[in-house]
């Protein structure tokens, strides 16, 4: 039986495909390459182009192949974007969740590890934020992957469709092999950027806003490393073949750090200087998030092998000095 991983061309998908195809699993990935790289997809899987909410593009897909568990990774994820574009958000992120149940429903597969996020809490009640706490998104991203959970828990409920929803905070890093990284075009995120600035191919930071009831001001956020990420995705999908029921786990390091410290920490890894200003507060960022994630690790075992910023910022540098334009060059 294979492992479909949907998104399986992006980021953190193509990180998860290589460490599947390294542990001997039968991957097949499916992507419409929207937002992925094609160069990105370990050679060892099968690929299928294609968009999740053509219900043809899966029935095809899911008959030629024998799928025993699905891992989603295919939504969009741009906090910035989802304010500008909320209904593009739902459509693609609600409405491609739904098609795939269907899919799933009518050929029997039974399994799905599901790409959720810290932004389902919105404003935290309290840090670090456990599974348990209130979820009020306060960006249209959020928000769609709070539906979709809630999708997925009535689709359990209704078709005995198991899942693993993995409510991911910041994930960052590269695998070391510098092989394989993070390339998004328009880039948005804060390390990618910021190593941009550290190779010279973008001319300063901007830091949105250092007016948050935050200690220095900057906004503080939770990175984990995109292998430690993949790591959980196996565990979970271990805890499903495991006969466990369907469950949310965080995914983070639990601690945080500002924008400011993260800089810090880039100058040192890099050794670069990396000019910043400061800017206006963008749309929809809150103040602090950080993960409690000792449920993943007592329940799913997971132990997270990056536990320093500066370590998770130099695999990030390694894929960034060898690709400077990123899968440009391979395409
Ligand atoms: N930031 C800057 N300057 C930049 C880019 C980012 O100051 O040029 C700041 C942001 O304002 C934010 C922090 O850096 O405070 C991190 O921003 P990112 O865009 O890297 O990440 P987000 O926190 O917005 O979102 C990420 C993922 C989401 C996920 C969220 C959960 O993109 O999918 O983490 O914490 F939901």
């Amino acid at each position: 039986m294979s492992i479909l991983v949907i998104g399986g061309a992006g980021y953190i998908g193509s990180h998860m495909v290589k460490r599947l195809v390294e542990n001997d699993e039968e991957v097949v990935v499916a992507d419409d390459l929207s937002r992925g790289h094609r160069a990105a997809i370990n050679d060892k899987a099968k690929f299928y182009k294609g968009d999740i909410r053509d219900r043809s593009f899966l029935d095809g897909l899911f008959e030629k192949e024998a799928i025993d568990t699905v891992v989603h990774f295919a939504a969009y994820s741009i906090v910035p974007e989802s304010m500008e574009k909320p209904l593009k958000y739902f459509d693609n992120n609600v409405g491609g969740m739904i098609t795939l149940l269907e899919a799933m429903r009518d050929h029997d597969v039974k399994r799905i590890i599901f790409s959720s996020t810290a932004a389902t809490y919105g404003v935290p009640e309290k840090s670090p934020i456990s599974e348990v706490d209130a979820t009020k998104p306060i960006n249209p991203y959020g928000e769609s992957k709070l539906m979709m959970e809630k999708i997925i828990h009535w689709a359990d409920e209704a078709y005995g469709i198991k899942f693993v929803a993995l409510r991911y905070f910041n994930v960052a890093g590269a695998d070391p092999d510098g092989s394989i990284g993070e390339d998004h075009g328009p880039e948005t995120h804060l390390v990618p950027i910021i190593l941009q600035v550290a190779l010279g191919t973008r001319e300063k930071l901007q830091i949105y806003g250092n007016d948050y009831n935050t200690p220095d001001g900057t906004n503080v956020r939770d990175y984990v490393h995109v292998l430690d990420l993949a790591d959980a995705h196996i565990l979970a999908i271990k805890y499903l073949k495991d006969g466990n029921s369907s469950d949310v786990f965080n995914l983070g390091s639990s601690s945080g750090f500002s924008v400011q410290e993260m800089l810090e920490a880039a100058r040192e890894a890099t050794n670069k200087e990396i000019p910043a200003v400061v800017a206006p507060r963008r749309a929809g960022d809150p103040d602090s998030l950080i993960a409690d994630s000792s449920k993943a690790r007592s329940v799913l075992g997971w132990n997270p092998k990056y536990d320093d910023v500066k370590e998770i910022i130099k695999t990030a540098w390694n894929w960034t000095q060898k690709h400077p334009k990123g899968y440009a060059d391979r395409k």
